[in-house]
């Protein structure tokens, strides 16, 4: 193993009916007025947020409530929910959904945390939070793995900017994890979530990664298990122990442990998320899309790490005489399995149409923050080659191989 640092500080706390507890949760991390934050209509129409109300009421933690959280979480809610908590002197935040929700969270408790900035500045690397509020999540989508990773995703509308901010003073302080809370979810939400939860761990397991054999051991578990349990889930939404191993897995995947020792790539993270701006797509559908043209795009520099990945991860047999054969197969199962899921496996299929060069070309500028960095570690990409990526995810290109 080489050097490295893991600070997972999250208290989970997972099982059913976990959520009755959130109020004295709260309470035990000194919280006395939260902001309830929640998405759309899925915590009400559930029942959930009336449950955590009670709970609240229960341990005698005040709230105030701001929903509307969208997928691709917006600036502008950020700032409502700072202003609202401002003036009514909130001193928790509680998120209630999944990584949109917690993310915005995120977003509201370093903007009160940090009075003199600008929210936008941290998200635009202009500046460091000193601090952050204390945050507790109560997740309902396995996915984002948010409720206990160090970063959190806004969207600007102005310029339709979607930027990442990592610091592990956004670690939340709890997370309540009831796998039943997923069973309502659409089955595109579902596979969406697998395909993420898979992605947090293909992204450092496809790294700058040499001699982590415990690492590389405990990811291709991670990996074996969120395939084999991701198909349950779809076919049967309401069985528990799929849901709680695909559960679990999202928080595994994304709070550092699938990585140690490692230097992370999180390039077609960094291309979805300038996809997710623009065209406002579903995160994981949007990584569905681009993973295998990135991963076809990169096989040539480390052949037999992809080998390692077809033969431990999807049981392929080595072909001795030509291993990058062996290599494209675990990248073409890995293809497979998404559309067995039912997602894209290319831009059209992600349902932004035939892109145009200029569009490319934005995309490109954009995802190198104008120029100013590269983005991958496995191998290190310009604009010119975000730009290859995502000629190869178009539909036709996508004979090539
Ligand atoms: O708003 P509601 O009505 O709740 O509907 C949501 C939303 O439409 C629905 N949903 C959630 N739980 C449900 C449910 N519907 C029925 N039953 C339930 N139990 O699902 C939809 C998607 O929710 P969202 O929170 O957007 O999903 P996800 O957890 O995939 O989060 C995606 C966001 O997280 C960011 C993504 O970029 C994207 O903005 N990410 C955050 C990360 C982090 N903070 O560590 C890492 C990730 O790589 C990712 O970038
Ligand atoms: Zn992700």
């Amino acid at each position: 193993m080489n050097s490295f640092e893991f600070y997972a500080p999250t208290k989970v706390i997972f099982g059913k009916g976990v959520e009755e507890n959130v109020g004295k949760e709260i309470k035990a991390w000194g919280g006395t007025k939260a902001l309830l934050h929640y998405g759309g209509k899925s915590a009400r129409e559930s029942g959930l947020l009336g449950r955590i109300e009670q709970s609240l009421a229960a341990a005698g933690v005040g709230y105030v409530a701001l929903g509307g959280v969208v997928p691709n979480p917006r600036l502008s809610l950020v700032r409502e929910g700072i202003e609202l908590c401002r003036r009514e002197n909130v001193d928790f935040i509680l998120a209630v959904g999944g990584g949109s929700v917690i993310d915005s969270g995120k977003a509201i408790a370093m903007g009160l945390a940090n009075p003199g900035t600008d929210i936008w500045d941290i998200y635009d690397g202009k500046c460091l939070p000193a601090a952050c509020l204390s945050i507790g999540a109560v997740v309902t989508i396995a996915a984002a793995g948010s409720e206990t990773s160090m970063s959190s995703v806004i969207t600007n509308e102005d310029g339709w900017l979607k930027r990442a901010f990592n610091n592990d003073i956004t670690r939340p302080k709890f997370a309540c994890m009831n796998p039943e809370l997923t069973y309502t979810l659409p089955p595109y939400q579902t596979a969406s979530g697998v395909v993420d939860i898979m992605m947090h761990t293909l992204e450092r397991y496809f790294g700058a990664n040499k001699g982590n054999e415990m690492t590389d051991r405990i990811a291709e578990q991670v990996l074996r298990n969120t395939i084999r349990y991701g198909r349950v889930c779809l076919q049967d939404p309401a069985n528990y122990k799929a849901r709680s191993e695909i559960m679990w897995a999202g928080s595994l995947s994304h709070n550092a442990l699938t990585g140690l020792g490692g230097k992370s790539d999180f390039a077609s993270h960094q291309i979805e998320h300038e996809l997710g701006g623009m065209f406002d797509v579903a995160h994981g559908a949007g990584l569905a899309a681009v993973w295998c043209w990135w991963a076809r795009y990169v096989v040539r520099e480390d052949v037999n790490r992809f080998v390692q990945y077809a033969i431990n991860v999807w049981d392929c047999v080595l072909d001795p005489i030509d291993p990058l054969a062996t290599a494209m197969e675990g990248i073409d199962k890995t293809e497979e399995y998404f559309v067995a899921l039912g997602m894209p496996v290319n831009l059209a299929q992600l349902g932004v149409g035939q892109l145009a060069e200029a569009q490319i070309d934005e995309l490109a500028v954009k995802c190198t923050f104008f120029g100013r960095r590269t983005i991958g570690a496995f191998k290190s990409l310009g604009a010119e080659d975000i730009k290859a990526i995502l000629r190869l995810a178009t539909p036709d290109a996508s004979d090539w191989r």
